[in-house]
């Protein structure tokens, strides 16, 4: 047989053999598998090609037209399968079952919770939210104004450095304490005051705040919660008030509260708040032995104090017209004291073995 005619019924043989493989193809991979069979480097085309070269010089131009009529054909064909694969996933997609939404995902990511430092920290919002207070947000970058100026620290007093800072530069710091929400707030409320308002709020805000101090109970970044209210006629008794309400709500009806004598410059007078300690008793005769308050039956949680007269006339208040309370407190140790965590490290580690217990 001549080389032609090899060629000729080659090309016969694997036109019906690439249609019968192509109608078959239930998958667009499979399709393109045959396809690559065929037309591919070392495809069956390939090896009728070989052939050409013993093709007699005359029959050259009909074969090599059959040959490019057989590849156009190929492409045609292959074209059609892959739009008839197509249309038939389509139609199956369509005419299955509708895809249930409401399957339960494939991969499972276990279920998060809050963080024990923020479950405290809306307890403590929650509570003073329902006594009237509005919680509002400050920034951690703050002014050295806002910060330490105008909360009445007096320029290099030993009170700045209990508070031993970052700074960013001599004037920018990381918020060493969330009472720079009282000169941001008392100033918003000067501008109120100047355009006719009532001097009247009642204000808490909650978030992080920033110190060089590192060791078990003490963490360079922990959280703090501030409190105020201004009004015309406030005394120390509605500070009492206030601060017994809050701790009964939290640690239950008959919680005792106490004020020490304190000093913190943007108060006056100032004390320290104590709050009966919770783990022990002194009726059942445990105190000797309490660990927590150290026998004291006393819990220290912030400090407090009537507003100072010149935080408001820093902040732009007339303090013959103006009175007010303020206090703090740590939001950590009270998480710690709920949770019975030892090391305030913990907290702030995010080891998902010890947040995952609470
Ligand atoms: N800012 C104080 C501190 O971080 C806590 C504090 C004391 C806040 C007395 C107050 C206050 O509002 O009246 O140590």
């Amino acid at each position: 047989m001549s080389a032609a005619s090899e060629i000729e019924s080659r090309l016969q043989n694997l036109g019906t053999q690439f249609r019968e493989a192509f109608s078959a193809a239930t998958t667009e991979l499979q399709l393109r598998a045959d396809y690559a069979k065929l037309l591919g480097k070392k495809g069956d085309l390939t090896a009728v090609l070989a052939l050409l070269r013993d093709v007699a010089a005359e029959e050259r131009p009909r074969i090599g037209a059959l040959v490019n009529a057989f590849r156009a054909d190929v492409e045609t064909t292959f074209a059609n399968e892959l739009k008839r694969l197509a249309e038939q996933a389509l139609q199956a997609e369509l005419s299955g079952l509708p895809f249930d939404l409401s399957l339960p995902g494939r991969l499972s990511f276990g279920r998060g919770h809050r963080h024990p430092v923020l479950s405290v920290r809306d307890e403590l919002l929650g509570i003073f939210r329902e006594l009237g207070f509005a919680s509002v947000d400050g920034p951690e970058v703050e002014l050295e104004e806002n910060n330490f100026t105008k909360l009445a620290f007096p320029p290099d007093h030993p009170a700045t450095d209990m508070q031993d800072s970052f700074w960013f530069n001599n004037k920018v710091l990381l918020r060493t304490h969330t009472s720079n929400v009282q000169v941001r707030e008392m100033m918003k409320l000067a501008t109120r005051v100047a355009a006719g308002e009532p001097p009247r709020l009642a204000v808490v805000s909650a978030g992080a705040v920033y110190r060089r101090d590192d060791d078990v109970t003490h963490s360079p970044m922990f959280h703090q919660m501030e409190g105020f209210l201004i009004d015309t006629a406030v005394s120390m008794a509605e500070l009492r008030g206030v601060l017994s309400a809050f701790a009964e709500r939290l640690y239950g009806p008959g919680t005792p509260t106490r004020f020490r004598p304190s000093y913190f410059p943007f108060v006056e007078p100032g004390a320290e708040v104590d709050v009966g300690c919770v783990f022990c008793s002194v009726e059942q005769g445990t105190r000797s032995s309490c660990r927590v308050c150290k026998a004291t039956g006393w819990l220290e949680v912030g400090g407090c104090g009537m507003v100072h007269p010149d935080v408001f006339r820093h902040t732009g208040l007339d303090p013959e017209k103006v009175t007010g309370f303020a206090f703090g407190m740590g939001i950590d140790r009270l998480a710690m004291l709920r949770y019975g965590i030892p090391n305030i490290k913990l907290l702030f580690d995010n080891d998902p073995r010890f947040l995952s217990q609470f």
